[in-house]
């Protein structure tokens, strides 16, 4: 039986019709006073503030049948039942398991071989060949084995280990490396090389590098004291001169952008120690508690994603803003970037037919309040809707006095004055009352109208601690799990990203100048060209 294209089922199209009534968000919380309780959801320590978005209740209620009608609680039992839905990879995707109370006995035997490596290296059990503690780690990984760990390292900065410090390496340019090494003691230096597949080329140059400078200064028997890894590829650990006591496990059914909870949080498990490592395992179960057990309507992640669906296809936004005010999620906004770009950037569907919509946004963002002295302005004023996801803390994780209220004043002020908007009316009415001159007002106003209307959630979380972080992380999560299937799209491979990988290994050689370059067009021969014989046509 033919399936009827996503933009022509029933559900899709009412929210079509829905979203031709223009709806002003200013109007909306002057004609109703309850706004807020009506549009916002809480749940253990989350607040999730969607009244700044532009929906009504018919707007959700229509929504909600769109969460029916893509299937979406019987796919959650198909995840948890261990089916194959990462169908292209032929995959089970169960990261979720990870972060559950009682382990399957695999994930168990992992978790405590971390514990005990991580006491070892806090107790100063674990040396280096020379019989120092360790100082600093270094994670060599990128992508999923990067994003999620940097980002949770800083984010829980206030639960950091004494006398230890982490630090991330991905990029292929030798500046990330070097320029990390050059503040390091090989004696007192671990080094983590996570990698999925023990094969990516950038994580595997670093590695060799990192492996040389050890060599270098110590001698090679000290590369067993020195490296540990984390990855899927046992084998490729061994062949690299790892020794297998030192590696630690994980498995094909967590994606890569999935596994911050598996061994590649390792690096965050020795950051901040592993009891910490455990409470940000449980806040993720515990968001997967509520995610798997509740209906849409008083759904976080549900929420979210819908929100987003909204947003993106039926009010044409192609872009989400991430705008923590909190410094300590600096990083946040990258990490998304991979779990939401990376798992749904896609517009062929599972069956292999174009999905026929726009599909994942171009996600971005920065901590508040930095962003808002760099590119707020057009958010504001620059005539493109892009709506925002604001998150702030209710409690500060460092504290300096006249601080956190201040930041929590700006980011709802930036909540506040993107709904608002100001008319040309009010500029002119607040520039006399200043005492302007009405020549002046008539020259200046234009300028300081804020046309408003611009959608934004907040999420509120009582505090950033582990358990709390867990559950945000598992919030995004499920939000992207739950637009791929409104999309129908396959959200755990990642196809798009082969091409450039097969081009850079054929291009290689020709710029290394063990191959000729044939076959090449004219601005690929030109570039290489100039960097074999200097930029300059002169
Ligand atoms: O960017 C592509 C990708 O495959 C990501 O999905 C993954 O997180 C990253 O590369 C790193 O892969 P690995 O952990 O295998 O080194």
């Amino acid at each position: 039986m033919a399936v009827t294209p996503l933009i022509e089922t029933p559900a899709w199209r009412a929210l079509a019709a829905l979203a031709g009534h223009s709806l002003r968000l200013r109007e909306l919380f002057a004609t109703d006073p309850q706004r807020f309780s009506r549009f916002s959801l809480a749940h253990d320590g989350v607040l999730l503030d969607y009244s700044k978005q532009r929906v009504t209740s018919e707007v959700m209620a229509a929504l909600h049948v769109l969460w029916e009608s893509a299937d979406v609680p019987d796919w959650i039992a198909r995840m948890r039942a261990g089916e194959t839905i990462n169908q292209s990879e032929g995959r089970a995707v169960l990261h979720f398991a990870l972060r559950e109370p009682n382990p399957r006995a695999e994930v168990r035997a992992v978790l405590d071989k971390m514990q005990r490596f991580c006491d070892d290296v806090h107790s100063g059990r674990w040396r280096g060949s020379a019989g120092s503690t360790i100082s600093d780690v270094v994670n060599i990984g990128i992508g999923g084995s990067d994003l999620g760990p940097k980002m949770a390292t800083q984010a829980l900065a206030a639960y950091h280990q004494p006398d230890l410090r982490v630090h991330y390496v991905s990029n292929l340019d030798a500046a990330h490396l070097a320029t990390t090494l050059a503040q390091l003691d090989p004696r007192s230096t671990l080094f983590v090389i996570a990698s999925k597949t023990f094969t990516t080329q950038e994580t595997m140059t670093n590695a060799r590098s990192a492996r040389d400078w050890i060599v270098a200064a110590l001698g090679e028997a000290a590369v067993a004291r020195h490296f540990v890894a984390v990855s899927t590829n046992l084998a490729a650990v061994a062949k690299f001169g790892i020794d297998p006591a030192n590696a630690f496990e994980f498995w094909d059914w967590v994606g890569g952008r999935f596994s911050l909870w598996s061994a590649i949080g390792l690096p965050l498990a020795l950051a901040i120690g592993f009891a910490n490592f455990e409470g940000f395992l449980a806040g993720g179960a515990a968001m997967d508690r509520h995610f798997f057990n509740t209906p849409p309507e008083q759904n976080l992640p549900a929420t979210l994603a819908l929100l987003g669906i909204w947003n993106i296809d039926f009010l044409s936004a192609s872009t989400q803003a991430v705008l923590p005010y909190s410094q300590s999620l600096e990083h946040l906004p990258r990490y998304l970037q991979q779990l939401e770009m990376e798992s749904n950037g896609k517009q062929i569907d599972r069956a292999g037919y174009p999905v026929g919509c726009p599909t994942a946004p171009i996600v971005w963002g920065e901590a508040g309040t930095n962003g808002q002295h760099a590119f707020y302005q057009l958010i504001h004023q620059g005539g493109r809707l892009i709506p925002c996801d604001f998150i702030a803390l209710r409690q500060a994780d460092f504290d300096l006095p006249g601080h956190h209220d201040a930041l929590l004043a700006n980011c709802f002020a930036q909540s506040e004055a993107l709904m608002r908007g100001k008319t040309l009316d009010e500029v002119c009415a607040e520039l006399a009352a200043a005492g302007m001159a009405a020549d002046k007002i008539q020259r200046l106003a234009p300028f300081k109208v804020f046309p408003g209307n611009q959608p934004s959630t907040t999420l509120l979380l009582d505090r950033l601690d582990p358990y709390a972080l867990g559950q945000l992380v598992s919030l995004y999560e499920h939000k992207t799990f739950v637009q791929g299937l409104i999309w129908r799209i396959n959200s755990f491979d990642q196809w798009g990203v082969e091409y450039g990988k097969q081009l850079a290994v054929r291009l290689l050689p020709i710029l290394e100048g063990k191959q000729p370059a044939t076959d090449l067009d004219s601005s690929t021969a030109g570039l290489i060209a100039a960097c074999k014989t200097g930029a300059s046509r002169n």
